[in-house]
């Protein structure tokens, strides 16, 4: 596994390049290639930026097949979806995608997730996986001392997940950290002071499920207020 850390202006502007980048290079090669999508208001600034760039520097999409990483358990149109998030910040605005594949719509969370496991059984290579940072520590919807954040068996790649604290509000669907582990590429994505805390944690190795994700490579966008003050530890 590599592991690099970049302070970036903008980490929404940082995003979209290196999604441009990554998907360029990673893309047009006669196959689908798989992109996990994320939730939460820097992964909406984030799309945004990425539907920007796209209109000027050109169309892998078509090649590019769409998952998501986590979701809450509400319908597709709820102002709480992952979905609809990247409906509105990205999809719309981008033309034609590859397959897209919603997490959720309606239903008991369990069968959903056995849906989406099955979905992801046989895929090669989890591809690109977005992952925002949570301030408790928290990375897609794996929670703190939640049962999701435990799993360690490879052969579990999606399940429903509850935040044992509360802190972090409905039922959820995520990817288990032994599927992010298959993913090429993993990029974070972290904005902001209220992370501070969340961030030196993670750079210290404490135990939070942000700190035991793995892939072939994880790439850290962070921006300076994400940073802990100078002086500070
Ligand atoms: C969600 C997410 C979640 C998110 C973090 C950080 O559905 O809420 O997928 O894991 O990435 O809460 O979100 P921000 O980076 O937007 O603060």
């Amino acid at each position: 596994m590599s592991v690099s850390w970049e302070v970036v202006p903008s980490v929404a502007e940082a995003f979209a390049s290196v999604l441009v980048e990554e998907l360029t290079t990673r893309t047009g090669h006669g196959r689908l290639y798989p992109l996990f999508l994320s939730g939460g208001p820097t992964a909406r600034l984030a799309y945004q930026a990425l539907a920007d760039v796209t209109a000027a520097s050109g169309p892998v999409w078509p090649q590019v097949e769409i998952y998501w990483g986590d979701e809450r358990c509400v319908p597709r149109d709820d102002p709480d979806s992952n979905y609809r998030l990247a409906r509105e910040a990205l999809l719309d605005r981008i033309g034609e995608t590859g397959p897209v594949h919603p997490m959720y719509d309606a239903g008991p969370p369990e069968q959903a997730a056995g849906a989406y496991r099955q979905l992801l059984t046989g895929l090669p290579t989890l591809g690109i996986v977005h992952l925002g940072l949570g301030p408790d520590g928290h990375c897609a919807s794996l929670f703190p001392g939640s049962a999701g954040a435990a799993i360690t068996d490879p052969g579990c790649l999606v399940v429903a997940n509850t935040d044992p604290h509360g802190v972090n509000p409905l039922p959820r669907l995520t990817l288990t950290l032994p599927a992010i582990a298959r993913a090429d590429l993993v990029v974070f994505t972290v904005s902001g002071a209220s992370k501070r805390d969340a961030l030196a944690r993670v750079r210290a190795g404490d135990d939070l499920p942000a700190t035991h994700v793995t892939a072939t490579r994880v790439r850290w966008l962070v921006d300076e207020a994400a940073l802990p003050r100078s002086g500070a530890s």
